[in-house]
């Protein structure tokens, strides 16, 4: 009898060809999210699941699940699946890193120039048929070239930010637990950093139950023309003290592309020209978010296969995994 394996929102088909033919696949094709009790339901009688970042796989849903080998996350990010209960209960956790590095860098590096350019305000204006001509002053926005940008977290996703940036001439800092070297950037304290950036990009993971990265303090050290991008999670940030130091004046602006509580957003920001706002497309395009999904497949692939899947989160469940 084939494994059965649970594949818990639309995906790509890539994906799903992967796994037919090594599994018996229950595919729930809709774009809705399944609550926990509905994927703990599902889950009783599987054998993994390809899951997304969506998708709460908690301790109480592993525990639902006696025969669960893997979950196969479809995105680097990992936060939604309690990835210690996985590792104590025997079951893998796969991510999908590096696929999506230099789409996100992309994406990030879109949004930085938006917001310093004021795209989205320019784009509104010009629709609206507000333009009546030409004008020394109308939507100017601030220089990106010749300007410092701070990044958070020098992993992947950060280093092919430091490359766009040098593209552009910018001057580079970088904040990072571990000391790496990076091409024309200097590591300094975060405080640092915040103090002498003109743009600072997040590129760290949310530690689950861990306080925001950035907060009231942190936004404080900021400089009042400095611009905030987010591509990262939204838990790294304070939602309440981001909105505070915007509509007080203490940042220039914002670039968010992920929010505390997705797709919730917070509704002064709604209003606020000065930032740019996405529903967390930083990895949205055909190419990677296919490359995202058949990566996750293969990780499952390898695990029903008895193989140790290439891309563990935790290299430990694979001695304690199950038979
Ligand atoms: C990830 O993979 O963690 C991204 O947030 C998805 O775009």
């Amino acid at each position: 009898m084939k494994p059965r394996v649970l594949v818990t929102r639309h995906v790509y088909r890539a994906a799903l060809d992967r796994l037919a033919p090594h599994a018996d696949v229950e595919y729930v094709d809709q774009r809705e999210v399944l609550t926990e009790d509905e994927l703990a339901a599902r889950l009783a009688d599987k054998d993994a699941v390809l899951c997304q970042l969506t998708d709460r796989i908690t301790a109480r849903v592993l525990d639902a699940a006696p025969r669960l080998r893997i979950v196969a996350n479809i995105a680097v990010g990992y936060d939604n699946v309690d990835v210690a209960a996985a590792t104590e209960r025997g079951v893998l956790v796969s991510n999908t890193p590096g696929v999506l590095t230099e789409t996100t860098a992309d994406f990030t590096f879109a949004l930085l120039l938006a917001a310093a350019r004021r795209v989205v305000e320019a784009d509104g204006f010009v629709r609206a048929g507000r333009w009546r001509c030409w004008e020394i002053d109308l939507l100017c926005g601030t220089d990106v070239h010749g300007k410092t940008l701070g990044i958070v977290g020098m992993g992947r996703i950060g280093r092919a930010v430091a490359a766009r940036a040098r593209g552009f001439g910018m001057r580079l800092l970088h904040a990072n637990r571990r000391p790496v070297e990076v091409p024309g950037s200097t590591r300094v304290a975060l405080d640092e950093l915040l103090a002498r950036a003109d743009f600072v990009s997040l590129h760290v993971p949310a530690e689950p139950g861990a306080p925001p990265l950035i907060g009231a303090r942190e936004l404080a050290l900021m400089q009042r023309t400095a611009i905030l991008v987010n591509t990262a999670r939204g838990a790294i940030v304070d939602e309440q003290a981001l909105v505070d130091a915007l509509r007080a004046g203490r940042i220039a602006g914002a670039a968010l592309d992920v929010f505390a509580h997705e797709p919730h957003v917070p509704e002064t920001l709604l209003g606020m020209p000065n930032v740019v706002l996405a529903p967390h497309l930083g990895s949205a395009t055909v190419e990677t978010r296919t490359r995202m999904a058949t990566m996750a497949a293969d990780n499952m692939v390898a695990c029903l296969r008895g193989e140790r899947p290439p891309n563990l989160v935790d290299e430990r469940a694979f001695a304690r995994r199950r038979p």
